[in-house]
């Protein structure tokens, strides 16, 4: 009878003790005692530290730790001094190293993080259960656990650490009762097993499947009741937007594009925290203003207000501020001014098919910012902050130590090469763009060995040559004629066992995907995003062969073309 006699055990009200039926289950007091789990150990922690505890409220092992956690699988987390580990009922260790972080076991395997960040799962024994590391790895269920990579992007993998059907969400889910939560760049849905999608619509959130219906959240703001295929069955809530709201909102996006470039031209970000009159002085606005437009700002998630009436720059916000590592501070600029005034002739853009910021000024961007250090500044540092970004994690999606030297044509302030020559020490770089733009600019210091920057134009014979030559978001501002004359060059500058890497926008034409930055290109420059097809067939007519095409995980995809 005595067999198991914890698993009646609950937790006093006080939780410094263990009651059965009622009556304290044991004398000893603690600070703080946690659920009996299976073989019979709870969590405690007194004076003395934390540590496990038999039925009988006496200590199962000699050793105390930092923290203490429930047995899951006979093994039970701990921290200790040195890091955390798994030990075993009779306080044993389960294995010598410590860890980071370490969860609990399910499905013989448990996840891990390793102090350098990564995580990986370990096997019953404690030994690695693949050679792969993750960014994050979660635990597993039915056989299959949630594993993301370096670029955010979330896959199935079993208990061997193979992909169970290889395809990769934004964010994802284990598996209940054979569905798993999915989210991709559209929204979360429900997929099966293979990783497919069991309908087409998508929700702003889900619930996993029960008894075969699940509760999701549209865009819309509604609460409804589905079934497998994803038909509703029930509203729970009708929706909060209407069609009406949601398009009136995307009218007045200028208000939003302006009202962040105002912020940014008059210097906000770098006087929060601050009251709205100290902001109003300090920008030199009429009375009232600086309240005005600080309570415009929180509305944008920007700015939030304390109790003392103090404005403080909110988690997006401190993206506009200047001394921030990705600050979009000059993307503010640029966005609200010369990409403003050129988007009003959109309807002439559409109509001839060219630039109307060519119509307006007379010139093309490029050589319209040449005259203009201002100018010329702010979209060479709004391109840098993008570059240093998005580009991040390109060494881990190609091996591009297999090149003795790349040319970055086009490469503005040599942010992507920068980004190659740290991950590929072997590796030298050039960065080839307009003499304007790259007079001034000398490489990082540990970086001058092996990086140049020259002067050139992307349609006169290029001043270097390489074996691997990058082209990262230049086709995309010139029509096809130029952009095939920019492919030739290449082709003349490439070695012959060369390759060719375009870093691009990809269009879906199932989705509209890219939709809106190819207006953009087609207002300020006259150029346009491309499929992959299009690709194929610029890059043919230039004498290269398209290989394949990898998504960066942002934005831009990367093809890899070699000479035909
Ligand atoms: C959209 S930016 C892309 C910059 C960089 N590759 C990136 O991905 O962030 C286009 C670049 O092409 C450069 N460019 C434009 N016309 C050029 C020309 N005729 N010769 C050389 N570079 C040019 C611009 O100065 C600018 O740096």
């Amino acid at each position: 009878m005595t067999v198991q006699i914890w698993r009646e055990y609950t937790i006093a009200p006080d939780g410094t003790h263990h009651v059965h039926r009622g009556r304290p289950a044991y004398t000893s007091r603690f600070h703080e005692a946690l659920k009996f789990h299976p073989p019979g150990l709870a969590p405690v922690s007194d004076a003395s530290g934390a540590y496990h505890v038999t039925p009988d409220g006496l200590p199962a092992y000699p050793e105390r730790y930092l923290r203490a956690f429930g047995f899951y699988e006979d093994r039970a987390a701990v921290h200790s001094d040195a890091g955390w580990l798994h030990i075993l009922p009779d306080g044993s260790r389960l294995y010598t190293q410590t860890y980071a972080w370490c969860g609990n076991f399910q499905g013989g395997r448990c996840s891990v993080r390793q102090f350098g960040g990564s995580y990986l799962h370990i096997d019953q024994d404690g030994a690695p259960a693949y050679q792969e590391r993750y960014r994050y790895a979660g635990d597993f269920r039915d056989g299959a656990a949630v594993a993301q990579r370096d670029d955010g992007q979330h896959t199935h993998i079993d208990a061997q650490g193979s992909l169970i059907h290889g395809i990769w969400f934004d964010d994802l889910d284990v598996f209940h009762k054979g569905y798993a939560r999915a989210c991709d760049s559209a929204g979360w849905l429900h997929v099966n097993m293979r990783g497919q999608p069991i309908y087409e619509t998508r929700f702003k959130s889900v619930e996993p499947f029960y008894n075969g219906q699940a509760r999701v959240e549209g865009f819309d703001g509604s609460l409804s009741i589905i079934n497998e295929s994803g038909a509703t069955l029930l509203t729970l809530r009708p929706p909060r937007s209407s069609p009406l709201d949601t398009l009136s909102s995307d009218m007045v996006g200028l208000w939003r594009t302006q009202t962040i470039r105002a912020a940014v031209e008059l210097g906000v970000f770098e006087i929060l925290p601050a009251r709205s009159d100290t902001v109003e002085s300090r920008t030199g606005l009429a009375p009232s203003m600086g309240a005005r437009l600080m309570r415009a700002l929180q509305e944008l998630d920007l700015a939030r207000l304390d109790d003392d009436s103090v404005y403080h720059t909110t988690e997006r916000g401190i993206l506009l501020a200047r001394a921030h590592p990705f600050s979009l501070a000059d993307a503010a600029l640029m966005w609200g001014k010369e990409h403003y005034s050129a988007w009003s002739g959109i309807v002439e853009s559409l109509r001839s098919g060219e630039s109307s910021f060519h119509k307006m000024s007379g010139q093309n961007i490029f050589d319209w910012i040449a005259g203009r250090p201002g100018e010329l500044e702010t979209f060479q540092s709004a391109f840098s902050t993008y570059a240093k970004h998005d580009y991040r994690a390109l060494p881990e999606k190609l091996d591009f130590g297999v090149h003795s030297a790349i040319l970055d044509a086009g490469g503005g302030r040599g942010d992507l090469v920068f980004t190659l020559l740290r991950a590929f020490p072997a590796l030298r770089g050039v960065v080839m763009d307009r003499a304007e733009v790259v007079e001034s600019l000398k490489p990082p210091r540990a970086l001058a060995a092996r990086c140049q920057f020259v002067a050139g134009d992307l349609f006169a014979e290029w001043p270097a040559s390489a074996d691997a030559v990058i082209l990262a978001r230049v086709l995309h501002d010139w029509p096809d004629h130029d952009a095939l004359r920019i492919l030739e060059r290449a082709r003349d500058a490439i070695d012959e066992r060369g390759k060719l890497y375009l870093v691009e926008m990809t269009l879906d034409e199932s989705s509209g995907s890219g939709g809106l930055l190819d207006m953009n290109m087609l207002v300020m420059t006259g150029g346009a995003e491309r499929t992959e097809r299009q690709f194929a067939q610029m890059l043919e007519a230039a004498g290269f062969r398209m290989q394949k095409t990898l998504p960066t995980g942002f934005v831009s995809s990367i093809i890899v073309a070699s000479p035909a």
